[in-house]
């Protein structure tokens, strides 16, 4: 049901993340040990020989992590604020979710080869090969024709969002105002940034009919959603792994996608989100990161294969870069730096 139209770049797709995957480095526990605290020595440790199986994480928030965001909720909204790059952020992310769900959530049937029943628009063309082998002017008209079939299709999707780690909500109220999305849960541990949220979701009464925040566990929730995401927070909790199999059981089954964000573990990061992010250009408070904790995209395609070998498809991992003056910006070294990933349920 929900095959991607674009055969031919899924293929690609697939093709670049098997050989990115098939090398999985080996955790040096070394490195991670000699700047870290104990507490995420041994969220590091864990993470490497754990499970699946029934965890509790309900009480599994970081004490130190929940009171600096704690100092942070206060100026959540001011876009030259704490949280600055998230508010730039949210542009790269929203793309990115908007690009998957565009590829993987709406199927065209008009004008197959073989001649099929074309329940989209009689005069619609859609290759079956690359647009590239068109000249410039039909390339773009067979283009904008697909988009905006696309579009059409997914504004009959009524999609549920379940927002783990949703902080002040940037991200929530980006996504409740799509016209296909239905209803979105928020939660988060720390009850300063949930205040935030109620707070600025009141501002808008179109958000108060499909948006709900709560300060509340990825274990006390209950549900299935079509799209649970956790952008920007794995690189603060103490088990990274255990968050992750919690959100998947919220994913539905037969097509529901994960998406997260977060950071690799490499000195590229380091340089850039500690070292430039934080000392040098302040665009982010200082103490926010701890380069033991990130965790390389590798690492969590490894655990989906070991752990979910049949019930998942990585659908697309890019890297994701802050630029000062320009903002972020998604390109295909997913192995460096700061990273989106969608994974979807089979
Ligand atoms: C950098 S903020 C990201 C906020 C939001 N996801 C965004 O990108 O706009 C990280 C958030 O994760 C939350 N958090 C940390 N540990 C958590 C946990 N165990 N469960 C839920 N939320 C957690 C923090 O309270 C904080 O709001």
């Amino acid at each position: 049901m929900f095959k991607r139209s674009f055969s031919l770049t899924r293929i690609q797709h697939i093709k670049r993340l098997q050989s990115s995957s098939s090398s999985v480095p080996k955790y040096s526990t070394s490195f991670l040990n000699s700047n870290v605290s104990k507490t995420t020595a041994r969220r590091s440790t864990s993470f490497l020989n754990g499970h699946p199986a029934a965890i509790d994480t309900s009480n599994k928030v970081n004490p130190d992590e929940k009171s600096h965001f704690e100092t942070l909720a206060p100026t959540w909204w001011d876009s030259k604020g704490s949280q600055r790059i998230l508010h730039l952020m949210n542009l790269a992310r929203m793309d990115f979710i908007n690009e998957i769900l565009r590829n993987y959530k709406v199927q065209l049937n008009a004008n197959n080869s073989n001649g099929s029943k074309n329940d989209i628009d009689t005069d619609l063309y859609i290759p079956r090969f690359t647009t590239s082998v068109f000249p410039t002017e039909i390339k773009k008209n067979i283009e904008n024709e697909l988009n905006a079939a696309i579009y059409k299709e997914l504004q009959k999707s009524e999609l549920t969002v379940l927002d783990v780690g949703c902080g002040g909500g940037l991200l929530c109220e980006s996504l409740a105002r799509l016209p296909f999305i239905k209803k979105i849960d928020g939660i988060d541990m720390t009850p300063a940034v949930i205040n935030i949220a109620k707070q600025h979701q009141s501002l808008d009464p179109v958000l108060a009919e499909k948006l709900t925040y709560a300060v509340r566990s990825i274990d006390e929730q209950k549900g299935q959603y079509d799209i649970v995401t956790m952008f920007e927070m794995l690189e603060h909790v103490d088990d990274p792994k255990e968050i992750l199999i919690s959100g998947w059981e919220h994913v539905k089954s037969n097509g529901g996608i994960l998406f997260l964000s977060t950071i690799n573990r490499d000195l590229i990061s380091w340089f850039t989100t500690i070292f430039m992010g934080e000392y040098v250009l302040k665009v982010v408070p200082l103490g926010t990161h701890h380069l033991s904790k990130y965790i390389n995209s590798r690492e969590i395609i490894a655990w989906f294969k070991e752990m979910y070998p049949l019930s998942h498809e990585v659908l697309q991992v890019k890297g994701t870069m802050y630029i000062p003056g320009k903002g972020w910006v998604n390109h295909d070294c997913s192995n460096v730096g700061n990273y989106l990933m969608a994974i979807q349920k089979k």
